[in-house]
């Protein structure tokens, strides 16, 4: 797997802004090649600023909504209104704003029982994501957060769920709020194509050094680790405060960028 890129960026604005540039590249690119574009978004409070950057120009416009299918990494088992509910979140943010067909977008079923909610989404997932021609299933583009305690999607330090390899879906519990979730599985993240991991602020600094410089196999999203796909982090300066000095020799371009890949200069 190629090293992951990492580029920092000043604060919150320029998170959502850069983070926008990278779902439009990678949507446009996969539309080109594949003629579609499927997308597993995360959850959390990170996402919310791109998200809602999305949905207005020139993003908005310019993304091939009509063939883009939305999923979701993980979700709580709460309904679309709560102000937990990761689908709701986007729904206020993103969906009810861009016009994407509406069987396009896929959230998960929050008021089915447990396991049974795992394996409708699974199927659907599988009805999107295999068929013919298509040799390994995979989506072109997913958004990771990251916990203080280095936990991404909903795959939680020591938890079962980390060692899943035969399911896509699988349900959980914990988290903040520590409540029943659903959440993807390395089986399907780490074929994704393009990983875009997205921290902000202090708290993550330490988990965002011991993923990214230190390789702790004990934190869940070390273990992203797509085999035929790239990473991207895309960090505030704060996120990444504790492992400057070792970037700093590798890092320029506007706001500080990884030589390997300089992002898309943002359309403004
Ligand atoms: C969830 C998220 C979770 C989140 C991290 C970071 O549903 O809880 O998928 O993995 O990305 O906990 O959350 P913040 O972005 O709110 O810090």
């Amino acid at each position: 797997m190629k090293a992951p890129s990492v580029i920092i960026v000043q604060d919150a604005e320029g998170l959502a802004l850069m983070g926008a540039e990278i779902f439009l590249e990678s949507a446009i690119e996969s539309v080109r090649t594949r003629g579609r574009f499927l997308a597993a978004l995360s959850g959390g409070s990170t996402p919310r600023a791109m998200h809602r950057r999305l949905a207005h120009a020139p993003y908005a416009s310019a993304i091939p909504w009509d063939r883009t299918h939305l999923f979701w990494v993980d979700e709580r088992m709460v309904s679309y209104d709560d102000p937990a509910s990761n689908y709701g979140a986007a729904r206020l943010d993103l969906l009810d704003r861009i016009p994407i067909p509406g069987d396009h977008v896929h959230a998960m079923r929050v008021s089915e029982e447990l396991g049974n909610a795992a394996r409708l989404y699974e199927q659907e997932m599988r009805d999107v994501l295999t068929g013919p021609g298509v040799e390994v299933p995979a989506f072109d583009f997913i958004s990771l957060g990251l916990g203080p305690d280095g936990h991404t999607a909903s795959l939680f330090p020591g938890q079962p769920s980390l060692e899943v390899q035969d399911r896509w879906i699988v349900p959980v519990k914990g988290g903040n709020p520590d409540i029943f979730r659903l959440t993807m599985t390395y089986a399907i993240l780490n074929c994704g194509r393009h990983i875009l991991f997205l921290a902000m602020g202090e708290e993550k600094a330490g988990a965002v050094r011991r993923v990214i410089l230190e390789r702790d196999a004990a934190l869940p999203a070390q273990r992203v680790e797509p085999a035929g796909g790239k990473i991207t982090w895309l960090v505030d300066k704060a996120a990444a405060s504790l492992m400057t000095h070792e970037l700093a020799s590798r890092t320029r371009g506007p706001g500080g960028t990884h030589p390997s890949t300089d992002p898309p200069a943002p359309r403004g």
